[in-house]
């Protein structure tokens, strides 16, 4: 069988990251594209020629024209500008919301039956925008927020508690970043809830309250950093999950930022919450009945995002 074909849009740094885990994890062939000229041919050339010392077969090509996307099982999108210090996430959407009416046509011209996975900032305006400008169906367009946000949890709470990152799940809703709602009672360390490790004197409420704000933070920690761009390591690898999802039909229940249709209460956004990938792209909305305390902070959360949406509505009219 012949391998599937993984487009990557945009070759930066997310974009690169990519490439070497599609090659080292033999998903499928890779284009990589991307504005820059030489940027995409330089890196799928450099990432080939690991290939033999890794051990992997997967064809590299670069590219600056939408042809080469042609075919495509999955398109990952990255193409942008990212966030430098100082600047949030919405500063960003006049300018990317520009680069998501390119991307969307270029997707609709030549991979119109991709698996579709949004990276950009602000995600779940720029996700929206993507499915608008490429008229995908909705269940083939998601965005990649909810498994990063949950990772950083993940790993902070295994720092805390001192066990494997294997072995703590976290639930996260919710936009991505400084409204991402963690639900801590479905949050656990090898099933065990959070509040119950609370009881059981592993940590306290105060320091669980620390590690929720610094996994809302997570991005402009690293943003503050790095001081010449964004996270690009973990975002990456967590696409990599949604994407391997897809193209195994694993059917693995990940946080995303996926289209809802009235889904715990909002309708025609995106908005992050549990869904099932398979073969058939988001298979199903995972829909828990939240308490009075987890509605307030989700729909608080849902609103930053409407916020957004309608801002790329004024810019953009034809958007509706
Ligand atoms: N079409 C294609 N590629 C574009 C376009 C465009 N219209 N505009 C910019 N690009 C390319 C740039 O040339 C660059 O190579 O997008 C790439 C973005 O890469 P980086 O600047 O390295 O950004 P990265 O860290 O990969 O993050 C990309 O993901 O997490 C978000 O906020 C982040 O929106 C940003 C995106």
């Amino acid at each position: 069988m012949a391998r599937p074909k993984i487009a990557l849009i945009g070759s930066g740094q997310i974009g690169g990251t990519l490439a070497h885990l599609i090659g080292l994890r033999e998903l499928g062939d890779v284009v990589m594209f991307d504005i820059a000229e030489g940027t995409p041919q330089g890196k799928s050339l450099d990432i080939a020629q690991s290939s033999p010392v890794d051990g992997f077969d997967a064809r590299m090509s670069g590219a600056n024209s939408y042809e080469a996307i042609e075919g495509a099982s999955v398109c990952i999108v990255t193409a942008g500008v990212p966030r430098k210090p100082g600047m949030s996430r919405d500063d960003l959407l006049g300018i990317n919301l520009k680069v998501m009416e390119q991307v969307g046509s270029g997707i609709k011209k030549y991979a119109p039956n991709a698996f579709v996975i949004c990276i950009t900032n602000p995600l779940d305006a720029m996700v929206w925008a993507l499915q608008k400008y490429s008229g995908l169906p909705r269940n083939m367009v998601v965005g990649m927020a909810g498994v990063l946000d949950s990772a950083r949890f993940r790993y902070f709470l295994a720092d805390e508690f001192n066990v494997s990152v294997e072995d703590v799940t976290a639930f996260v809703l919710g936009g991505h970043g400084d409204t991402m709602v963690p639900l801590t009672r479905y949050s656990t360390v090898a099933g065990i809830p959070l509040p119950d490790l609370v009881k059981m004197g592993w940590t306290t409420d105060k320091r669980l309250e620390d590690i929720v704000i610094r996994t809302r933070n997570g991005g402009a920690e690293i943003v503050n950093l790095l001081k010449t761009g964004s996270a690009f390591y973990a975002p990456a690898s967590s696409a990599i999950a949604m994407a391997e999802s897809y193209l195994k039909d694993k059917k693995r229940v990940l946080p995303c930022a996926a289209w809802l249709n009235g889904e715990y209460g909002v309708k025609d956004m995106y908005v992050g919450v549990p869904v099932v990938i398979g073969a058939k792209g988001v298979e199903r909305v995972v829909e828990i009945e939240l308490s009075s305390s987890e509605r307030e902070m989700f729909d608080k959360s849902a609103d930053s995002v409407l916020q957004l949406v309608d801002a790329c509505k004024k810019i953009a009219p034809d958007l509706t």
